[in-house]
């Protein structure tokens, strides 16, 4: 009998997930006896199937909203960065049932700039990071492990980039989003870590003709994946990225753990995501 390694995506509501594309390219590309299968898990029977992962019906999986946090506190086990993080996105499941929790969005991020901006991170500068929610922590995390000297944190509520830069462990310099003019002419990386962006929101008064013309500007947000940031960048004439490499890119440690190989985000992978935005 063949043994089929299961993986899952836990969700609530799960069905628009686009991981069970990106996983099931991979599987099928590597022609591996797995599953990757989105799984509707309402946060009352989180508890429950995390059980089940521990019983041995899952290889793992990755788990997204509303149960990134909840999950921390029913892992065995977390990994420095995740916890960090302060958040879980990936479940692996060791030899003998425990439950390891990681955070793979830090890794996603600097592979879709590694990918997409080859040299992007050769001089590690100054980046300015907008936002200081639960997606800047991620972002802090792979900044800070990459290298850079000095790293602007800037949000509408200054005193939460405060609190963030307090408490994560970094070069941070914490401001609000006003003082972007003030750090842009020395900025070598750009990130919004905001919803802005979505449903066609921009921000205010943000001069992107302040950078230098050899900064990057990258966005988490893809859908749209030109996002109003983006496309003054571009008007501007500075390098961007958008966010659409950071889904992709994020999936790559989980399937490695669970099926034993790494994969990779191809062209086709990214063309075959994006007809589904
Ligand atoms: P998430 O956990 O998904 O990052 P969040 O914790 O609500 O979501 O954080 C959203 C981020 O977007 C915050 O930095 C928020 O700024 P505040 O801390 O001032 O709330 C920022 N944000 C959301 N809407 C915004 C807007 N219209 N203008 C400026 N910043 C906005």
């Amino acid at each position: 009998m063949i043994h089929v390694k299961k993986a899952f995506v836990i969700g609530h509501p799960i069905r628009h997930s686009r991981s069970p594309l990106i996983h099931g390219t991979w599987l099928a590309e590597h022609a591996i006896a797995g599953s990757y299968d989105a799984i509707d898990v309402a946060p009352d029977d989180l508890a429950g199937f995390v059980g089940r992962v521990r019983a041995g019906e899952f290889v793992g999986g990755n788990v997204t909203i509303p149960h990134k946090e909840e999950v921390f506190r029913l892992c065995d086990s977390i990994d420095p960065l995740a916890e960090t993080i302060g958040a879980v996105n990936t479940l692996v499941r060791e030899e003998g049932g425990r439950i390891r929790g990681f955070n793979t969005d830090y890794m996603g991020f600097l592979g879709n700039l590694d990918q997409n901006a080859p040299g992007w991170s050769v001089r590690l500068g100054r980046a300015i990071v907008l936002g200081a929610g639960g997606a800047a922590r991620a972002i802090l995390v792979a900044l800070r492990e990459r290298g850079f000297k000095e790293i602007v944190l800037l949000n509408r509520t200054p005193e939460k980039a405060e609190a963030l830069a307090r408490e994560i462990d970094g070069p941070f310099t914490p401001g609000r989003l006003s003082d972007f003019a003030f750090y842009a002419g020395g900025a070598d990386l750009l990130v919004n870590t905001t919803s802005i962006g979505m449903h066609e929101s921009r921000f205010d008064d943000l001069d992107l003709g302040l950078l230098p013309e050899t900064a990057l500007v990258t966005d988490i947000v893809y859908v749209p994946l030109m996002t109003p940031l983006l496309a003054d960048a571009r008007a501007v004439g500075v390098r961007t990225v958008d966010g659409l490499g950071m889904l992709l890119h994020q999936a790559v440690p989980g399937f490695e753990a669970w099926f034993g190989v790494r994969p990779e985000v191809t062209a086709e992978l990214r063309q075959k995501v994006e007809a589904t935005l």
